[in-house]
C-alpha cells in the first residue's frame, strides 16, 4: 500500500512538471464519482482540478439493478485514441471494452467473456505494435488477455505474473473528494473539442426543455396575429416515399394478449407460470370449487404441456382480462379441448355476469378417448363489461379440458382466431402503409432463451409455443405471424416482420452464467440454424405451396397465395458492438444470397445522433452499404427537442456510398413519440409531432418510413406512456398523437412539391410548419400546416391557387389538452390558423 501510494504522488510530480513546461497541453484527469455515474473528465487549472463532465456510461446489463462501472482504468494509444475498460459487477465473468478517438463519442462496448467466474478491477495498457494488454483480478488470482488494435478481439485469458503495481492509478482531488484514475495531457485544441462538446450538449438541453405548456410564462412570445407567408414552388419538386407512415405493434401493456387478439379468456392453455410474472402459475385467471388440479401426462402438444382436470361438479371460472365485456344479442365463439379416456362428458358453458345472473348458456355433449376439440356458440341475452365464463361439467366423469376458448364472432373481417374488431378498426382507419411486428424488446427478448422465433407463432394454436413476455406478462402467440399477415393484407399495408439479430435485448438479466445484456448472442455454431430460421419466413411468406414446406404450411393455414413480403428488419435497437456486428453481418449476408430482392433493414440502436450506437450504426452501415436498404432509428424526445432539431434529416446524405445496393441508405424512424413532463400525449405533443413530420415529408427522399410507438396500451396494464391509443374492453380512445399520425397518413402523398414559410421574426420558425405534396394515387395535393404558436397566424400563400371550398381538416386546442375535435371544414377566402392548430387543405 506504501509503495503505491509514494509511486503516485511521484507519477503525480512528475506529470505536474511535464505540464508545466509545455503550457500547450492541457491536463486531464478521467474517473468515476460513483459506480452508476460513468466515466468522467476534469480538468487542471491553477494547480485544482475542476469537473467538466461525464464521457460515456455503462451499457451493461438490466436498467436500474445493473449500468454500472467499476474501476474504469483509460489507456492512450500511440495513434491517440483511447481505451477504456471497467467492472461491471462483481460476478460476470467479462469486463466492459469501449474505444473511443476523442473521449467524448465511445463507440458501443463490448463485453469480452472470460474463463473466470469474475473479473474484477480490469486495467488496460497499450504496446507499442498497437496492441493492448489487459490485467484483471479474479477468485483464480491475476488474469491476461491481450486485445487487437480496433479493441474488437481478445485473446483467451490465462494467469499472469504482473506485479501490483499495474493497479497503480493518479489521484485527484475533484469537489473535494478524492478519486482514484488516470491523468493524460491533450493538447488544448483537443481538450477545445471536448469542452465544445459539453457547451452543445448543455445548449441542446436547454432547448429540449422548451414547452408550450410554459408558454404563459414566456414574454417574448407573440399573443396578437402574426402573418407569416407560405411560398409554394411547383416546379420543384421531388419524389417521396408513399409509405411514411405505417404502425409499430408490439405486445406491449397488454396490446395483443387481453387487447388486439380477441380471445376473451385469459390463461386459455394452462401455460401461465411464475416466468411470466413471479405470482402466476397454471391455475391463474381460473377459479373453481376446490383447487384446480394440473396435468402434465398425455398433454395435447408438447408445446402446450399443462391442462386441468375436471372433477364431477367442478365448476371451472375464468375471469377473462379484466372480466369479459359481452354484449346482449351478440354471439360468441366457445370450444375446448377434451381429454375424456373413454367417459362421456356433458357441459353446460355459461356467461355469466357479476350477480349470478346467467347472459348465456349453451350444453356441450363430449366423448372423446383422445383429445378431441368440441365447440358451440353461446348468444348474449344481456350486456355485462365484467362477465365471466363457466364451464360446469354434468356428469360424473373425470376428464382433462385445455384451450379453452372463447371469442366475440364479430372480430375485424370475421377473421376465426381474429382480432377485436373497434381496436383494429381504429387502427385500419389510421390507413398505416405498414406494420412493424412484433417489437420492439418482444423482438429480441429477455435473455437468449425469450427471442422470438415467428416460426413457433404459426400453426395450430394448441402447437404455437407460448412464452413469457418481456413486459411482465404471457404471450399466447395466438396473434401470431399468420394473423400478422392476414392483418397486413386486409389494410393493406406491407408487413415489416422485425426479428432478432441473434442477441437479446442489451438490458438483459443475467443467465446461468452470470452473462447480462447481449449474452454474448447466439452462439455461433447455433447462428447457421437461426439463420435458416429466418430464410424460412420469407419462403414461408412469399413460397410456392408446391415445392416449399414453409408455403405449405401457409397454404395449409388459408393463404395459398404468396403474401408479397418485401421488407425484413434485422435487430430492435440493439448494442451495435461486435457480437451484433458479427451475427448481422453474416444474416444479412444470407438473406441478400437468397433473397436479393428483399429489402434489409438494420439499427442505429435506441437513441438519435450524438449516442454511441447511433454513430456506430451508421458508421457500419457505410462500412457495409450492401447489408442494409435502410436502417431503424429510435428517439423518444422531448416536445422541445422535436421542436429544436426540425433539420435532422435535411443534413442527412443523399449521395449512395460505393458498393451500396441501391441509392444512399434509407431511414425507418421505426419508434419516436414526443412527450412532455405529463407523460400522456396532448395538443403540445401532438402539434410537436406534426412540425417534425412536415420536416419528415420534406425528407421524405432519405426517410421511407416512420412509425409512432408504442401504439395500444391498456387500462391498468401500461408497461410505458405515451401511446398512440388506448383502451379498455369496452372503450377504444385514440389520442392527438392518434390523429397527428391519421391525419399524415390520409394526406400523405409520393410526391413533395418545395415550400417555405416566412414570418418576420425567424426566432419563432421553429413553432412553425407546413408541408405541400401530391398523392398519384388519389390525384390530389394536400397542403399541411402547424402553428405552434400560442397567437393566431395570418397566412398568405404564393404559387398555388387555394378556393375558398377547400376541404379542410384538422384540430385546434390547449397545449395541455388530451382530447381533440377534429373539424372538417372549407379553407375560406383568408386562411387564419388560430393558436395551437393544425390544418390539412385537400385540392
Ligand atoms: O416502444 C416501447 C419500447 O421502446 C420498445 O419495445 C423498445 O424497442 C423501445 O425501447
Amino acid at each position: 500500500m506504501r509503495k503505491k501510494l509514494l509511486t503516485t504522488v511521484l507519477s503525480a510530480l512528475c506529470t505536474i512538471t511535464a505540464w508545466a513546461q509545455t503550457d500547450s497541453l492541457q491536463r486531464i484527469f478521467v474517473y468515476s464519482p460513483g459506480e452508476t455515474r460513468g466515466l468522467h473528465i476534469a480538468i487542471q487549472e491553477n494547480d485544482a482540478w475542476r469537473e467538466a463532465g461525464q464521457l460515456c456510461s455503462s451499457d451493461y446489463g438490466t436498467w436500474g439493478a445493473e449500468k454500472k462501472m467499476y474501476h474504469p482504468s483509460v489507456c492512450r494509444a500511440s495513434d491517440g485514441t483511447w481505451r477504456l475498460v471497467f467492472q461491471v459487477n462483481d460476478r460476470a465473468p467479462l469486463f466492459a471494452a469501449a474505444y473511443s478517438r476523442d473521449l467524448v463519442n465511445w463507440r458501443p462496448q463490448d463485453y469480452p467473456i472470460m474463463s473466470t467466474t469474475k473479473c474484477l478491477e480490469p486495467v488496460v495498457f497499450s504496446n507499442p505494435d498497437g496492441t493492448f494488454d489487459i490485467y484483471y483480478k479474479s477468485p483464480q488470482g491475476k488474469r491476461w488477455t491481450s486485445a487487437t488494435p480496433n479493441f474488437r478481439d481478445f485473446t483467451p485469458d490465462r494467469a499472469s505474473e504482473i506485479s501490483d503495481d499495474a493497479w497503480i492509478r493518479d489521484t485527484a482531488t475533484v469537489g473535494g473528494k478524492l478519486y482514484e484514475g488516470n491523468s493524460f495531457e491533450i493538447s488544448q485544441k483537443d481538450w477545445a473539442a471536448i469542452e465544445q462538446h459539453f457547451r452543445q450538449q448543455a445548449a441542446d438541453g436547454r432547448l429540449s426543455a422548451e414547452r408550450m405548456h410554459d408558454d404563459a410564462k414566456n414574454p417574448t412570445l407573440p399573443t396578437s396575429p402574426i402573418k407569416v407567408t407560405l411560398t409554394i414552388d411547383p416546379s420543384r419538386q421531388k419524389p417521396i416515399s408513399p409509405n411514411l407512415i405505417g404502425i409499430f405493434f408490439e405486445d406491449i401493456s397488454y396490446a395483443a394478449d387481453g387487447g388486439l387478439y380477441a380471445e376473451l379468456v385469459q390463461n386459455r392453455d394452462f401455460e401461465y407460470s411464475s416466468k411470466d410474472r413471479r405470482e402466476w402459475n397454471a391455475t391463474t385467471a381460473w377459479h373453481s370449487t376446490r383447487p384446480i388440479e394440473i396435468a402434465t401426462e398425455n398433454p395435447l402438444s408438447k408445446n402446450n404441456p399443462h391442462y386441468a382436470l375436471l372433477w364431477p361438479k367442478d365448476t371451472l371460472w375464468n375471469e377473462g382480462w379484466d372480466g369479459i365485456a359481452v354484449e346482449k344479442g351478440k354471439k360468441y365463439d366457445f370450444s375446448m379441448y377434451v381429454l375424456g379416456g373413454g367417459q362421456k362428458q356433458d357441459f353446460m358453458i355459461l356467461l355469466v355476469d357479476e350477480d349470478g345472473t346467467v347472459l348465456a348458456k349453451s350444453k356441450l355433449k363430449t366423448a372423446a378417448s383422445a383429445w378431441t376439440q368440441y365447440a358451440t356458440v353461446l348468444t348474449a341475452k344481456g350486456s355485462n363489461a365484467k362477465a365471466r365464463l363457466a364451464i360446469v361439467p354434468l356428469k360424473a366423469a373425470h376428464v382433462g379440458v385445455d384451450m379453452i376458448s372463447l371469442f366475440p364472432q364479430e372480430t375485424f373481417m370475421n377473421r376465426k382466431n381474429g382480432l377485436r374488431r373497434d381496436l383494429a378498426q381504429v387502427i385500419a382507419d389510421l390507413k398505416p402503409k405498414f406494420v412493424r411486428f412484433p417489437g420492439g424488446c418482444m423482438t429480441h427478448g429477455q435473455g437468449l432463451e425469450n427471442i422470438y422465433h415467428w416460426n413457433e407463432t404459426v400453426g395450430p394454436l394448441q402447437d404455437r409455443k407460448p412464452d413469457f413476455n418481456i413486459w411482465g406478462y404471457h404471450q399466447t402467440r395466438g396473434l401470431g405471424f399468420y394473423e400478422y399477415f392476414q392483418f397486413c393484407e386486409d389494410i393493406g399495408a406491407e408487413p415489416l416482420p422485425v426479428l432478432a439479430a441473434g442477441v437479446p435485448c442489451q438490458n438483459s438479466a443475467a443467465n446461468a452464467k452470470g452473462i447480462g445484456g447481449q449474452q454474448g448472442g447466439i452462439p455461433m455454431d447455433q447462428m447457421p440454424a437461426y439463420i435458416q430460421e429466418l430464410l424460412d419466413l420469407i419462403d414461408w411468406a412469399n413460397g410456392d405451396p408446391a415445392t416449399s414446406k414453409w408455403a405449405k404450411m401457409r397454404a395449409d393455414a388459408g393463404h395459398p397465395a404468396p403474401f408479397n413480403l418485401k421488407y425484413i428488419g434485422i435487430g430492435n435497437e440493439d448494442i451495435i458492438g461486435t457480437v451484433f456486428e458479427e451475427r448481422y453481418t453474416m444474416i444479412a449476408r444470407a438473406i441478400r444470397a437468397k433473397y436479393p430482392d428483399i429489402k434489409i433493414c438494420g439499427t442505429v440502436g435506441p437513441f438519435h445522433t450524438p449516442s454511441a450506437d447511433y454513430q456506430e450504426g451508421w458508421d457500419f452501415t457505410r462500412r457495409n452499404p450492401d447489408l442494409q436498404y435502410m436502417v431503424d432509428e429510435h428517439y423518444y424526445e422531448s416536445t422541445g427537442w422535436f421542436m429544436h432539431h426540425r433539420d435532422y434529416y435535411d443534413k442527412y446524405s443523399r449521395e449512395a456510398p460505393s458498393g451500396a445496393v441501391g441509392g444512399a441508405t434509407k431511414v425507418y424512424l421505426g419508434e419516436w413519440a414526443a412527450s412532455t413532463n405529463v407523460k400522456r400525449p396532448n395538443v403540445e405533443t401532438a402539434l410537436a409531432e406534426a412540425l417534425y413530420l412536415t420536416d419528415i415529408e420534406r425528407n421524405g427522399d432519405v426517410v421511407e418510413m416512420t412509425s409512432y410507438a408504442p401504439m395500444l396500451c391498456k387500462d391498468g396494464h401500461s408497461n410505458w406512456n405515451p401511446d398512440m391509443i388506448y383502451f379498455s374492453n369496452t372503450e377504444v380512445r385514440p389520442t392527438p398523437a392518434y390523429h397527428v399520425q391519421r391525419l399524415f397518413s390520409v394526406y400523405g402523398g409520393d410526391t413533395y412539391v418545395n415550400s417555405r414559410l416566412t414570418i418576420d421574426n425567424s426566432k419563432f420558425a421553429h413553432r412553425l410548419g407546413a408541408s405541400v405534396v401530391r398523392n398519384s394515387k388519389t390525384g390530389k395535393t394536400y397542403v399541411k400546416l402547424v402553428n405552434a404558436l400560442p397567437c393566431e397566424l395570418q397566412l398568405t400563400v404564393n404559387g398555388l391557387d387555394i378556393p375558398a371550398t377547400a376541404r379542410t381538416e384538422g384540430f385546434e386546442g390547449k397545449p395541455e389538452d388530451r382530447r381533440l375535435d377534429i373539424k372538417t371544414g372549407e379553407a375560406g377566402t383568408a386562411i387564419v390558423l388560430p393558436p395551437y392548430s393544425f390544418r390539412a387543405i385537400e385540392l
